[in-house]
């Protein structure tokens, strides 16, 4: 069922990202995704970056339905079918977010006292809710070295002891991700990725998001690290929404 919620208010997050907030009843867990209209453009899948009373959709522009995105306002509307997929798992201890470009706005719901993030972006003004974190513990990677640690987001991992932490959680570009799950498999480590594939219908009908025989919107978006392991497609290649594969 489709559902149309109006705009609350608009937040530019970083000069490329933005915010919409909106009330929708709908119960979501962090980590699932909805599928996002506005009329006369194609649905995209996007995880909410706020899952309470009042949610929210934080948004890159990369096509012409997120640019069509953009240019809403305030009281303009906005359709949602969902929320579909597997949400990530929570954790009362103590949680490691690792954000690339905008993957830290599907984690931005697990941010609390006892998350550490590191937050990765190609300068210091694409940062994206490094301020979220308790004071101290926001590790900030930049490539160009203007804010934190020049670098990429698995240099970072090398400063903690990951054995502290209890869960570990992932999201941004795929090639950011393998390198971190290079780093990290075999190392009994409680970690999760979220992946991102061409979505269509979003309920494991049409197969086009799938990988190594799972379905990221059914059997994802969210995957244990384990679950990976052996994969022949993760961080090496991907369909496109033309049904065209390509390589990372
Ligand atoms: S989007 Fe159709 S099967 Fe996943």
């Amino acid at each position: 069922m489709i559902n149309h919620v109006t705009i609350e208010e608009k937040v530019q997050e970083t000069p490329t990202v933005f915010s919409m907030y909106f009330r929708w009843e709908m119960k979501v867990m962090p980590g699932q995704f909805v599928m996002v209209w506005v009329p006369g453009f194609s649905e995209v899948p996007m995880s909410l970056s706020s899952t309470g009373e009042r949610k929210c959709l934080t948004v890159k522009v990369y096509g012409e339905t997120t640019a069509r995105l953009a240019a809403l306002n305030t009281g303009d509307r906005i359709y949602l079918r969902g929320p579909y997929g597997k949400p990530f798992t929570p954790t009362e201890g103590k949680k490691l977010l690792i954000g690339g470009g905008s993957g830290m706005a599907s984690m931005r719901p697990l941010i609390d006292d006892r998350a550490t993030g590191i937050i990765a972006s190609r300068n210091a003004d694409e940062l994206l809710f490094a301020d979220h974190f308790k004071e101290g513990q926001a590790i900030c990677v930049t490539e160009d070295g203007s804010r934190g640690m020049k670098g990429l987001a698995p240099d970072a991992l090398d400063k903690l002891n990951l054995k502290e932490f209890d869960a570990i959680y992932v999201c941004g570009p795929e090639r950011m991700m393998y390198a971190i799950f290079q780093k990290l498999k075999g190392k009994d480590l409680n970690v999760e990725f979220s992946l991102e594939r061409s979505m269509k219908c979003g309920i494991g009908l049409c197969d086009s998001c799938s990988i190594d025989g799972f379905q990221v919107c059914r059997d994802g978006p969210t995957f244990h690290i384990k679950a990976l392991e052996g994969s022949m497609e993760f961080g090496k290649t991907k369909l496109l929404s033309s049904g065209k594969r390509v390589y990372f």
